[in-house]
């Protein structure tokens, strides 16, 4: 069974894995972050290309505060304790949504992570931190909008490839499948625009929970959907009729 290149992960039920143990919510975090590593070496060993985790989105600020000093606190731990891990297996690291808001050390952590895997060419693992979709977007617009202002594009020279080029993802190929766990049924603001044909595949897992098996389980999903772009299915219509 051939791996989709890229596959996208909104890992959702931290909070009720650990509610349904009587847990605090940090303590369904802390597994999140062990599923998280887990489901690397097992994207690696199917061989899938590109990893996009949604691990904090913009909307996450709206959290109690400590809940979101928890989850900062969760991502500095994971790039200190696993970044040396993730180059000796030839994992890039990128890191996709806005650093505004985020303190100058984890700032400083993440520039640090995507500096010293930039020439891997294992696994990309790329961590939607401070990410929404929708931010993302008006953000290439504006900076298109700026440069037609300046004359350092035509507005008719604008199309797919030049917008795609705008986003956080640049250089990145659109996902093929985006798996979201612990059976809610929505993007919430993750990859819009790249999501656009990927196949949505949900499964009642809950993130901590998420092993080998789930992954499998939602690959063998993706490969019984019949991926048409918009065309006719084969052999009755090609793509290109
Ligand atoms: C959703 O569970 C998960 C999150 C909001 C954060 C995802 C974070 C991790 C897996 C750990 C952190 C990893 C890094 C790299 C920072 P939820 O809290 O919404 O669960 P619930 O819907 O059951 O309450």
């Amino acid at each position: 069974m051939t791996a989709p290149r890229h596959v996208a992960i909104i890992m959702d039920g931290n909070g009720r894995w650990a509610a349904a143990r009587g847990l605090p919510r940090l303590e369904g975090h802390r597994r999140g972050v062990e599923a998280l590593r887990r489901t690397v070496r097992n994207a690696t060993d199917l061989g899938i290309e590109f990893l996009t985790v949604y691990s904090f989105s913009s909307e996450n600020w709206r959290r109690p505060v400590e809940e979101v000093t928890d989850l900062m606190g969760l991502l500095k731990l994971f790039i200190r304790h696993d970044l040396a891990d993730l180059h000796r297996s030839h994992v890039r690291v990128r890191v996709i949504g806005s650093r505004e808001r985020l303190s100058a050390d984890i700032r400083g952590l993440i520039e640090e992570a995507e500096t010293l895997t930039r020439d891997n060419a294992g696994l990309t693992l790329v961590v939607a931190f401070n990410y929404g979709s929708r931010a993302e977007i008006v953000e290439a617009a504006r900076r298109l909008a700026a440069d037609i202002a300046s004359a350092t594009i035509a507005p008719q020279d604008v199309d797919d490839a030049v917008f795609s080029n705008c986003l956080d993802t640049a250089g990145i190929p659109d996902p093929d499948l985006v798996i979201r766990t612990s059976g809610e049924q929505r993007l919430s603001n993750f990859l819009l625009w790249q999501a656009a044909y990927a196949e949505l595949v949900f499964t009642p897992v809950l993130w901590p929970d998420f092993d080998k098996a789930a992954l499998e389980a939602a690959i063998a999903e993706y490969h019984s959907r019949e991926r048409r772009f918009g065309g006719l299915s084969s052999p009755a219509g090609a793509l290109s009729s």
